[in-house]
């Protein structure tokens, strides 16, 4: 599950402009080749994941990329001038070229398809009189079936509450509470732009939960930690990818039911490659390459169950890769959101990854499969790793972490 929400906040001097909107759908839109709409975003989104890991080379991240995408996407509308440069350089999206796309990609993410499900839950919420521009809000609405409302911010806690209450309603349940009371300020919150996903897959193949045993993981830390190691004898598609440096990863793609989702574990090929040589190294370029090495093979895996969440501030990861007017009560320019100056003053985004057997209703007829005799080789996750649930078709990665420590 993850959460990413962004407040704005008056600027204490005020200007009023009155500006004429852009014509935000004036242009066709600019149809990619490659890379996709889908993986520009996610791009941006790896290189904030590559940030925050640079200062936290040994504790578990988990971050979703579209996420990221998705919130700047929901205030570029309202940006001008160097604000909305600073956000359209870090997506990489053309001018006028980037909403028609995002509007096909959340439709691909959500439509219902199997048994994958992908909950994906936008909303503004702002302070009543606020004078929000009509085009920024339709836009959202038609882009990212985003819902307005009106909140009275002078009362945070019961406004944190109408927050939490419409998330929880919208991920049925999934994410009870996104934001807390004292992250708004009763004189000077504008606007809440929220962005919850939340994904539930099932294993195309699963594991058997009597075939979980505790075993051994060496943490990133040097530490060898006993922890549950799911396991199954099974067809994979893996491969052996290499690092400009020539440092060797093996690549595992794990499929969920539906086969449109992925979770593809990456993890050094050498027990002595630190996790941090390989992570810069990737880019949804990376992840596409991988196609072409990777093999159908019949192999015992072996890998952590696990749970991870983070919470992660955007501001410093999107300061670092350019996008940083937005933040300045200077210098941010949201003349076609509001004809109040507002700033962006909290950007910050939830994760949570449960990774386990999703074997409920898993039947002990197949229970036998690791005993089987066979000459298939053993791949093990068993020291630090980095996963990616990818949504295939479009090349969103929709979440990507980092486990240290199962
Ligand atoms: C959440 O759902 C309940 C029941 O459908 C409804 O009464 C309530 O107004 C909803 N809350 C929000 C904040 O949308």
């Amino acid at each position: 599950m993850l959460i990413g929400a962004v407040e704005l906040m008056m600027k204490h001097r005020s200007l009023f402009c009155l500006y004429a909107l852009v014509t935000l759908y004036g242009h066709k839109g600019v149809l990619s080749q490659a890379p996709s709409y889908g993986e520009r975003g996610s791009d941006l989104g790896i290189q904030v994941f590559q940030q925050v890991v640079r200062s936290k080379p040994l504790e578990n991240v988990v971050l979703s990329p579209h996420g990221v995408a998705s919130i700047l996407g929901m205030l570029l509308p309202g940006a001008h001038g160097e604000t909305r440069k600073q956000v359209l350089n870090g997506l990489r999206y053309k001018k006028n070229g980037p909403y028609r796309m995002l509007k096909k990609l959340h439709k691909t993410l959500t439509a219902k398809s199997k048994q994958d499900v992908v909950l994906i839950a936008n909303a503004m919420f702002s302070q009543e009189g606020f004078p929000m521009e009509e085009a920024f809000v339709s836009t959202n609405k038609a882009n990212f079936q985003c819902e307005s409302r009106d909140l009275d911010f002078s009362n945070p806690n019961v406004a944190a509450d109408e927050i939490n209450e419409w998330v929880n309603n919208k991920t049925k349940g999934h994410i009870p509470s996104l934001i807390k009371a004292d992250m708004l300020d009763s004189a000077l919150t504008r606007l809440v732009a929220v962005n919850a996903i939340y994904f539930k897959g099932l294993w195309k193949s699963r594991f058997q939960p009597e075939n979980t045993k505790m075993r051994a993981f060496k943490g990133g830390n040097g530490n060898v930690y006993n922890v549950p190691m799911m396991s199954q004898l099974s067809v994979f598609s893996i491969g052996i990818a290499t690092t400009p440096q020539g440092l060797k990863y093996k690549v595992i793609d794990l499929p969920y039911h539906g086969n449109t989702i992925s979770m593809v574990i990456v993890v050094p090929y050498e027990e002595d490659t630190p996790l941090s040589r390989v992570i810069p190294h990737i880019s949804t370029a990376t992840v596409q390459s991988w196609s072409k090495l990777m093999h159908m093979r019949k192999v015992h895996l072996l890998i952590p169950k696990f749970t991870a969440d983070a919470e992660v501030c955007l501001e410093a990861p999107l300061s670092a890769l350019g996008i940083t007017d937005m933040f300045s009560q200077d210098k941010a320019d949201f003349r076609h959101l509001s004809a109040e100056p507002v700033h962006v003053s909290k950007a910050l985004q939830k994760a949570k990854v449960v990774v386990n057997e999703d074997g409920t209703k898993a039947s002990a007829a197949t229970t036998a499969i690791l005993l089987a005799r066979s000459s298939s080789p053993w791949v093990t996750v068993d020291r630090p790793f980095l996963f990616l649930i990818r949504h295939n078709p479009t090349g969103t990665i929709l979440f990507m972490g980092q486990i240290n420590q199962p």
